[in-house]
């Protein structure tokens, strides 16, 4: 059974309360909880969150050669750390960058990732579900 690490960071431990009108009134937890149902016969997903860029890059290091593949939300690091994308491309599993709001639509500071040239693909703007289609990725075969 494949291995997926579901990586968020800063700030995703508040979803559910934060900013419900762009990122929805549901808890990580809860919907964590109803993915990984949905996904045990295909999949062995595990959870982990962290507001810190290094703790971070050390999940990404521990779960990068232990695993078969890692969602990753990184927040707001995702435009502005350097550390982060050099953490993914030092690992053999491939990463997706996934965000729950479409980031192409909103301030112009967010369109710009240094993670995305480092990640296998990129998924945004479907709300918690873009979590589900980065697994639906990294399950299915291709090149
Ligand atoms: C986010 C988008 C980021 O720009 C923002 O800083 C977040 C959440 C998303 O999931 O839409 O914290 O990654």
């Amino acid at each position: 059974m494949r291995k997926i690490l579901i990586l968020n960071g800063p700030n995703l431990n508040l979803l559910g309360k934060r900013e419900p009108s762009v990122y929805g009134d549901r808890s990580f937890e809860d919907f964590f909880h109803e993915l990984k149902e949905a996904y045990r016969d295909r999949a062995e997903l595990e959870y982990f969150q962290s507001n810190v860029e290094g703790v971070l890059i050390d999940k990404i290091h521990e779960a990068g050669f232990a695993s078969d593949g890692i969602v990753f939300n990184a927040g707001a690091y995702t435009h502005t750390s350097i550390a982060l994308a050099d953490a993914i491309r030092a690992v053999p599993a491939p990463v997706v960058e996934v965000h729950i709001s479409n980031v192409h639509a909103r301030e112009e500071y967010r369109r710009h990732s240094f993670l995305a040239p480092a990640c296998k693909g990129c998924i945004a703007g479907f709300g918690l579900d873009s979590y589900r289609l980065a697994v639906e990725a990294l399950l299915t075969p291709n090149p």
